[in-house]
């Protein structure tokens, strides 16, 4: 089966992997139109698209995944044949201080995403249509020491994050056995990569090190983390898209486990090298604090349906993806500065007047 969308609706495309995943689409799939819809959050940063700016194939529009009308509007207007949806609250620490956030966006606005896009769909506008739910292997808890998660495995989340992103999947599950429509989900491992929020663990380690700030470790350090180059999960998304049954579950993981303490040594010892200082100077930055209440103590990925259907496989050593992080975040400090202090929008806003 093969599908061919002409014009997509990316929510959430200013974040982290909206904003890569918009970039590889556009560069792979020329004649396709990509709209972004994204309200623009402490999360959103159009600094992340402004190589796109002038690209006549990428439209931003400025809004709510919450406001129906508008949703509907772009819909219609746009002849939107694929909703991917990356848009969401998506911070665990956050979402534990402030849970009613995480269920107003992840749950309620994809409801509406949902809603509307079924409209669409069942209105005939497009001959053919896709929903894409962007969630996460958190859904599905906490793993021992041993084990993987499949897409059989039953949802049991957590934090408000990830209980959240699991009322978001039963509703995109819901939306397929109720109405028949042609749903798809994508169940990821932790990212890294350019474009990072640095309240996430590996673009914190990276920016606090190189300003010698300390590095919060949370507990022992001991909790484990399967981490995916996040050009590798743009690329799966894609394959998900364009390749996989409507109706269908996938996870996506790159078979790569860590201890937090183990990165963090990783990172400290890297960035020692790198920035010429002493071997092991680093690692006095490293600071055990609280634990996080209800922290998961491990996720590992079993992503072997994906490779067996449809053929994906990750092409990111993780050498390599995080030597590269690390030279993504070393030469845009300044990318850094504007997005923790929001400056980004005030220079869009001068630019462009608001919203587009
Ligand atoms: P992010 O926080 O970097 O970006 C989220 C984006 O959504 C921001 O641009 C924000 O402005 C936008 N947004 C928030 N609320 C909105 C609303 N109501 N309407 C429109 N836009 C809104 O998140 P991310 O790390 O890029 O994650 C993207 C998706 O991938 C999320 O759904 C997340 O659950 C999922 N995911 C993330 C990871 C990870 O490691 N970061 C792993 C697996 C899955
Ligand atoms: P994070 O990047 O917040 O992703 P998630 O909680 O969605 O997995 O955190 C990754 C791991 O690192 C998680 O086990 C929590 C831990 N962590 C720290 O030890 N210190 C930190 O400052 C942060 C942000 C996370």
């Amino acid at each position: 089966m093969s599908f061919a969308p002409q014009s997509i609706l990316v929510t959430g495309g200013a974040g982290f992997i909206g904003s890569n995943f918009i970039h590889s689409f556009l560069a792979g799939n020329p004649g396709s139109q990509v709209t972004n819809l994204d309200v623009l959050t402490y999360a959103g940063n159009l600094n992340n698209l402004r190589t796109l700016e002038n690209n006549p194939a990428y439209s931003f529009v400025r809004g709510d995944i919450g406001d129906a009308t508008l949703v509907a509007q772009l819909l219609t207007e746009r002849k939107v044949d694929a909703v991917v949806h990356f848009a969401a609250e998506s911070h665990v620490d956050r979402s534990i201080s402030g849970p009613e956030i995480f269920v107003r966006t992840n749950v309620l606005g994809t409801q509406v995403l949902l809603e509307e896009s079924r409209k669409h769909w069942q209105s005939g506008v497009v001959n053919d249509f896709r929903f894409l739910q962007i969630s996460t292997d958190e859904v599905y808890g906490s793993l021992g020491e041993s084990g993987f998660f499949t897409e059989e495995t039953p949802l049991a989340p957590n934090s408000p994050y990830s209980a959240s992103k699991a009322g978001a999947d039963m509703l995109v599950r819901a939306y397929h056995e109720t109405y028949g429509m042609p749903t798809l989900n994508t169940r990821c491992s932790n990212n890294y990569g350019p474009f990072h929020f640095p309240e996430k663990l590996i673009p914190l380690l990276i920016h606090n090190i190189i300003n010698r700030k300390p590095l919060p470790v949370y507990g022992d350090g001991k909790n484990v983390r399967d981490w995916l180059h996040v050009n590798d999960h743009a690329a799966a998304v894609e394959v998900v898209l364009k390749t996989a049954a409507p109706g269908s579950i996938y996870n996506i993981g790159g078979n790569n486990e860590w201890f937090n303490i183990d990165i963090v040594n990783l990172v400290c010892d890297l960035l020692d090298e790198r920035l010429g200082r002493s071997s092991g100077e680093n690692r006095t930055l490293i600071t055990f604090v609280k634990d996080r209440p209800g922290h998961d103590r491990r996720y590992a990925i079993d992503a072997s349906r994906l490779k067996r259907d449809l053929g994906w496989e990750p092409a990111y050593t993780f050498e390599r993806g995080i030597a590269e992080t690390i030279e993504w975040y070393l030469s845009h400090q300044e990318w850094v500065a504007e997005v923790t202090s929001g400056s980004y929008r005030e220079y869009y806003t001068q630019q462009y007047g608001g919203a587009a």
